[in-house]
């Protein structure tokens, strides 16, 4: 469960799904709640979930390119490469609004794109948007593994609506991965697809593991909430 402002206004967020010891709490003290993220639209699709999705989502490459610096513990790749110097792997785990924003982003700064998902119909949407600056892969864990082990970036957009996040990328994938290489688990508020993530703040984004920089923000659009007007 989350505030419907998504962090947008002074309500706190709670991210429910990897905390049953608070959702247990809150079921005790007989607290009423609506999920706003498993609210489904007249058409389908997650309406109070996608504005936040498509900030994150672009965010996520921001994110990512500034990682990626060697000042801030990457291995100093510009994800666009220039005349002479390869442009950046960055692979996308999952084809939803996240990640359709995160691969938006990563085109725009001339990455090389992978994106992967389960839902192939989702795949031949991006297809269409993106033609052959991406390429697209239909998941399985070897797959993952594969584009994992060649990538400089990965970031996690997959969601299991209502569930925690399937843990996509193990701790194994992680430690054979380039030292250098950045991970941005958008999907950190629904646990993660990462076995290696944990939760981190605008504060403090990120941490280390097996030389792996891991930006893991539960509410990566409060850093680009609209100032208040003054009255
Ligand atoms: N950290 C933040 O600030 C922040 C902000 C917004 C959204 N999020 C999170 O980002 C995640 C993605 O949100 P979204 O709106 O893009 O969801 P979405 O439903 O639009 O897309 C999720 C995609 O994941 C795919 N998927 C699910 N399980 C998969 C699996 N096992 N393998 C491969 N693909 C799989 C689905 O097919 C779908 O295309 C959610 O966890 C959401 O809560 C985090």
């Amino acid at each position: 469960m989350r505030c419907c402002a998504g962090g947008r206004s002074s309500i706190p967020t709670l991210h429910l799904a990897p905390d049953p010891a608070q959702t247990a709490a809150l079921l005790q003290a007989g607290v009423v709640a609506v999920a706003c993220e498993t609210i489904t639209g007249p058409g389908g699709g997650l309406p109070l979930l996608a504005p936040m999705s498509e900030v994150a989502g672009r965010m996520s490459i921001q994110a990512a390119a500034t990682h990626l610096e060697k000042s801030r513990g990457g291995m100093g790749v510009l994800l666009g490469g220039v005349p002479g110097v390869p442009a950046a792997h960055v692979v996308v785990l999952g084809a939803g609004v996240v990640g359709t924003h995160a691969v938006q982003m990563a085109v725009g700064l001339g990455a090389r794109v992978t994106v992967i998902d389960r839902n192939v119909d989702r795949l031949r949407q991006l297809d269409l948007l993106f033609g052959n600056r991406i390429a697209t892969r239909h998941a399985t864990a070897a797959v993952i593994e594969d584009a994992v082990h060649d990538a400089d970036v990965v970031i996690g957009g997959v969601l299991i609506p209502g569930a925690a996040a399937p843990r996509l990328v193990t701790r194994a994938m992680v430690s054979r991965m380039k030292q250098g290489s950045v991970v941005v688990d958008v999907a950190i508020d629904q646990g993660g697809c990462f076995e290696t993530s944990r939760p981190t703040t605008h504060a403090d984004p990120t941490f280390v593991v097996d030389g792996v920089v891991h930006y893991c923000v539960a509410n990566m659009p409060g850093a680009v909430a609209p100032p208040r007007r003054r009255r």
